[in-house]
């Protein structure tokens, strides 16, 4: 008697094999992980616990600076074992370095089965079958001016957090940046698409969304701006905070600012990326904006919202920067006063206006010295700013506890900040009770990183 087993079946799906993803880089990578793992999902995939006992490994990658490919380099060179254990088990290089480096990758004798750029995802699971029936060196790279996922909608949960990204690619072209060529054109999803996939996360027990674009703040689908699409998240769903990273300086309209002031659930936080203080090397960057410009928008921004936390990101030894050139860049970090900096030395990418135009001049030694004195004035300034907040009181959200007590929780400030308080005395030590819960705090302590406080009784 032949047995004839149901399509959905376990032992159908375990017969497609385990999948799974290793992400790098920023965080919309995370969120294209999460695209990636929905997918192979609704294709009856299993999706793997370990590296070990996968099927299918995709590495999902960056390219930003050199040193995020010599990464991968070693992560694929480290994974041969695996392809020797099981012959059958296919390995993929997906997102910013596939994009970059396509198929040359495939020359340099690495355990390497796929390749595949940030928008040929839905592409996956047929590029699986092809390399199953026997195709070798399987890559497929083409940017798209339209593909924004929209319908997948991953849910990238990190317990009372979420990512959710609204728009994809980068018009700008930075000299330096690589995004523009691995990330393609900028083009926004749909509001509501974006709006549905929030009301689901916050159904899951989300309470904070951080909105995600390499340009977040130029997102535009049809008349919606990226004003009006917060205003229409802020009204039709219970979401209690959102946040957004990255914005242009470029794009900041006055209305936003606005929306940020008026709106409690809007969180009061900022991510503007200076790059550097000196207009030769601004210009050189093609930033769009001045030394002053930009501290005209950040005086603008703190007059209407005072508690707001501002971060950076900062690039070192762009080339032909001088140290006075440099020195700018330290003294505009002093006059913003940023509660925190991402802090680079440049690193020359393949393909960049800036390699093209400009020689990598800046020596490297020169280069470390620089980043080291824009770290130590940088954790000065964090630890001054996270010091005047002593004595304040803080609505904080609370997302785990810490890293070194089960008895602490820990959560972040409407302006960004992570505090850290013990449980009061004779309340709960049950963590359910605590996460997601917004509780005031007041602040005690302070280190550069990390504030200390106790929770008030209301
Ligand atoms: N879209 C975002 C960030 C993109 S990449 C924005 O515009 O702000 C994140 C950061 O990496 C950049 O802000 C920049 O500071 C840094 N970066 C990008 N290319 C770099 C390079 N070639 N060398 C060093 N740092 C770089
Ligand atoms: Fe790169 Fe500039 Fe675009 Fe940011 S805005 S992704 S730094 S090109
Ligand atoms: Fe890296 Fe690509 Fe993000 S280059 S920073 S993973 S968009």
């Amino acid at each position: 008697m032949s047995l004839t087993l149901p399509e959905s079946s376990p032992l159908v799906s375990s017969q497609l094999g385990k999948v799974f993803v290793e992400t790098y880089g920023c965080q919309m990578n995370e969120y294209d992980s999460g695209i990636v793992r929905e997918l192979f999902r609704q294709e009856k995939y299993d999706s793997a616990e370990t590296i070990e006992d996968s099927d299918i490994i995709f590495l999902n990658t960056c390219a930003v600076r050199e040193n995020a490919h010599a990464k991968i380099y070693g992560r694929l060179q480290s994974l041969g074992y695996l392809k020797k254990k099981n012959p059958n088990l296919v390995i993929g290089v997906l997102g910013c370095m596939a994009q970059n480096l396509g198929e040359d990758l495939f020359h340099q004798e690495l355990p390497l089965d796929l390749i595949v750029g940030p928008d040929n995802y839905r592409n996956l699971p047929e590029l699986i079958r092809k390399i199953r029936e026997g195709e070798r060196d399987v890559q497929l790279t083409r940017l798209s001016k339209t593909e924004t996922y929209d319908e997948l909608e991953p849910k990238v949960v990190n317990g009372i957090q979420a990512f959710v990204t609204i728009m994809r690619g980068c018009n700008n072209f930075c000299t330096f940046c690589v995004v523009p060529y691995t990330r393609g054109r900028e083009r926004s999803r749909e509001p509501i698409s974006i709006v549905h996939e929030i009301q689901k996360l916050v159904d899951m027990g989300v309470k904070q969304v951080t909105l995600l674009g390499q340009n977040v703040n130029s997102y535009s689908y049809e008349d919606a701006d990226f004003s009006r699409l917060v205003e229409d998240i802020l009204n039709k769903t219970k979401i209690e905070r959102i946040r957004f990273t990255s914005p242009h300086p470029k794009d900041f309209p006055v209305h936003l600012i606005d929306l940020m002031a008026k709106e409690d659930r809007f969180s009061s936080q900022i991510h503007m990326p200076l790059q550097a203080g000196n207009d030769k090397v601004l210009r050189d960057m093609k930033r769009s904006y001045t030394k002053k410009e930009y501290l005209d928008l950040v005086e603008r921004i703190r007059s209407q919202i005072p508690n707001i936390g501002i971060t950076s990101d900062i690039i070192v030894g762009f080339p032909g920067e001088t140290k006075e050139e440099f020195e700018e860049t330290l003294e505009v970090v002093r006059t913003v006063g940023y509660d925190m900096s991402y802090m680079f030395k440049y690193s020359e990418r393949e393909g960049t206006i800036a390699k093209r135009k400009f020689i990598d001049d800046v020596p490297e030694e020169e280069k470390s010295r620089r980043l080291i004195e824009l770290v130590d004035l940088q954790t000065k300034i964090s630890l001054e700013r996270n010091k005047e907040k002593i004595g304040q009181t803080f609505d904080i959200l609370i997302e785990n506890t810490s890293k070194k007590s089960k008895l602490e929780l820990c959560g972040r400030s409407h302006c960004g900040r992570m505090v850290v308080f013990p449980i009061p005395e004779n309340e709960s030590t049950d963590l359910k009770d605590w996460i997601g819960k917004t509780v005031p705090v007041a602040i005690e302590s302070a280190t550069s990183a990390t504030l200390r406080g106790k929770a008030v009784r209301g």
